[in-house]
């Protein structure tokens, strides 16, 4: 897959080089290609930000270069298709789902806002707004990290483990389940003996009921959107103590 980032600050990006996305990227599994606005400006100082009309305090992205560096991207794309989605704390929360419609795609270009604000013609070049929540970062850097790291991970053979995607917090519209490994006993809590009894349909039967039980204390909100079997519901009756 794709990424593209419209930013100020690529040399953020070079994060990318490490861990499991560095290599994705080896692999050719991921394709990641920055380019700032500063290359689309005329002027010595390669300005790519003014005063806002109306006067006030701050300095505001222009869309010219902003326009142009995603005019770049369509022609190094050759014409195929792309999703343009700008973060910013005003855009809609970015959550599981959207990974999920992302690791869809061919292209994904992210767009970074930068500065105490970016002209609102930049709103009309881009297909959706994302806010990673409601805090406020100095930028859109931060968040396309954080969107485009939840969505290699969903690519095929990105993760070693094909289960782990699945398995995983918010993945089912629940959290996970503890985990456990050596040693058996640390600082005095010990490791529950269910998952040492090998007994696999117990186990499994066990981490469902925690990853309720840890919804339920956590995340009430995600457990009446989830979609819970008979047996779900008798396990919170469980934990209800009903
Ligand atoms: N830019 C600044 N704050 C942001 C946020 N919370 N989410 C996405 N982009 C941002």
């Amino acid at each position: 897959m794709r990424f593209e980032i419209v930013t100020l600050f690529p040399e953020l990006f070079e994060a990318l080089e490490h861990g499991l996305l560095g290599k994705a990227r080896d692999a050719g599994r991921i394709d990641v290609h920055t380019i700032t606005p500063r290359r689309f400006t005329a002027d010595k100082h390669r300005t790519v930000d003014d005063a806002p009309y109306g006067g006030g305090s701050g300095m505001v992205l222009m869309p010219g270069p902003v326009a142009e560096a995603l005019d770049f991207l369509d022609e190094q794309r050759g014409g195929r298709i792309t999703r343009r989605v700008l973060l910013t704390p005003q855009g809609e929360r970015f959550t599981q789902a959207h990974a999920r419609r992302y690791a869809e795609l061919d292209s994904l270009t992210l767009v970074c806002g930068r500065y105490e604000g970016f002209d609102e013609r930049i709103r009309g070049l881009v297909d959706e707004e994302v806010s990673l929540g409601d805090f406020v970062l100095l930028g859109g850097e931060v968040a396309a990290l954080a969107i485009l790291e939840a969505t290699a991970r969903l690519l095929p053979g990105v993760l070693g483990n094909e289960q782990s995607a699945a398995d995983e917090s918010h993945a089912a519209g629940l959290l996970e389940y503890p985990q456990y490994t050596r040693p058996e006993e640390f600082r005095g809590e010990k490791v529950p003996e269910v998952l040492r009894s090998g007994n696999h349909a117990a186990i499994a039967r066990w981490r469902r009921k925690e990853s309720l039980r840890r919804t339920l204390e956590r995340r009430p909100d995600l457990l009446e959107a989830a979609d819970l079997t008979d047996e779900d519901r008798q396990l919170l009756d469980e934990i209800k103590g009903t």
